[in-house]
């Protein structure tokens, strides 16, 4: 199969209606969508990322009303986040109804509902009218695309079609949230920081992890949007090799050999924005190793630790 890249809209939704896979542009990452009311369609996408069946996918609508058949119980404190926040980096776990199939689910009684804010994503799950089921369009386990070329990179000749809506905006997949015992809780940082969720509910999120909360998210699996090239949290050592290539939150003098620095003013937005284009940029550079230096961590910081932590545990 010939994978093009293009602007045209149109072609996307003909072939999303046909149960073909499309990669779509969001303001987080490039997903990797499939009409989630065809199960062939949603097969299709394990199949193309080499995903495990059990890991389940996000669904995509372009606001609230379309979603609320696909959930029982869509609580007031989402509603109030909900209106703050989207559309927008933010996912809610809610129950799901009878509409959702146990293949987007990976079985669990629970969905993923998102409301992103992409304009060309948007007018397309308008036309679509139906929810899109998607995943970051990467191989399973590798780093997530900000841009359509990085998709054609790791996807071509698997998927028909990628609607390139330019770089993305954010860099970093959405937060993805949940309520347990009436408080609201963090599966996964992402590019609504947990001040911005303390900010409008009084207190701070507690953060879950995959033994406690029993579900399964890909943010929560160890060994995750990795590199290929060795890749450690920290400075590079003297004795490194000059091939090694080091990455910088703003500039920094005394670096010897290559080195790529996320924004020239030190900004986290800008930062995250730019972080895995220039991890896709070091691992073609054919770097002997790459080391990345910590972010504060606070605000979008916590998310970018959290991948990097989990790029970086492959390699220990
Ligand atoms: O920004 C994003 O969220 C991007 C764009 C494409 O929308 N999507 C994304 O999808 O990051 P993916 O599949 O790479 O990561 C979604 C995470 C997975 O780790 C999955 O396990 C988790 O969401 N997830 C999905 N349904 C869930 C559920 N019912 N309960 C807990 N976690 C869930
Ligand atoms: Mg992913």
């Amino acid at each position: 199969m010939q994978t093009a890249v293009g602007t045209d809209l149109l072609l996307a939704l003909e072939l999303l209606e046909k149960g073909q896979l499309v990669s779509i542009p969001t303001e987080t990452v490039y997903g990797l969508a499939a009409d989630a009311n065809n199960e062939d369609a949603v097969l299709s996408i394990f199949k193309a990322k080499e995903r495990p069946t059990s890991n389940p996918l996000i669904l995509h609508f372009a606001n609230l009303e379309q979603a609320l058949p696909y959930t029982t119980d869509f609580p007031a404190i989402f509603e109030t986040l909900y209106a703050r926040f989207c559309p927008g980096p933010l996912t809610f776990v809610v129950p799901k109804s009878s509409l959702v199939s146990a293949l987007i689910t990976g079985g669990q009684t629970t969905v993923a509902l998102r409301f992103p804010a992409h304009p060309v994503l948007q007018q397309l799950l308008n036309k679509f009218e139906r929810p899109l089921a998607a995943p970051s369009a990467n191989l399973y386990g590798q780093l997530s695309p900000t841009t359509a070329q990085h998709v054609e990179s790791q996807l071509k000749d698997r998927i028909p079609y990628v609607l390139d809506g330019g770089p993305c905006l954010h860099g970093l997949e959405s937060t993805i949230i949940g309520l347990q015992n009436e408080r609201v809780v963090i599966y996964r940082h992402g590019g609504v920081t947990s001040e911005m969720l303390a900010a409008q509910l009084g207190y701070v999120p507690d953060v879950k992890t995959q033994e406690e909360s029993g579900v399964l998210t890909s943010g929560m699996v160890k060994h995750h949007y990795a590199t290929a090239t060795p890749l450690f949290l920290g400075y590079k050592p003297a004795t490194a090799s000059e091939t090694s290539l080091q990455i910088t939150i703003g500039p920094k003098e005394h670096i010897s050999g290559p080195h790529i620095i996320l924004s020239q003013n030190n900004s986290l937005t800008e930062a995250a924005r730019n972080l895995y284009a220039s991890l896709h940029q070091a691992d073609a550079a054919n770097a002997t190793a790459i080391y990345v230096e910590p972010f504060p961590n606070e605000g979008l910081g916590k998310a970018m630790n959290d991948r990097l932590n989990r790029a970086a545990a492959k390699f220990q």
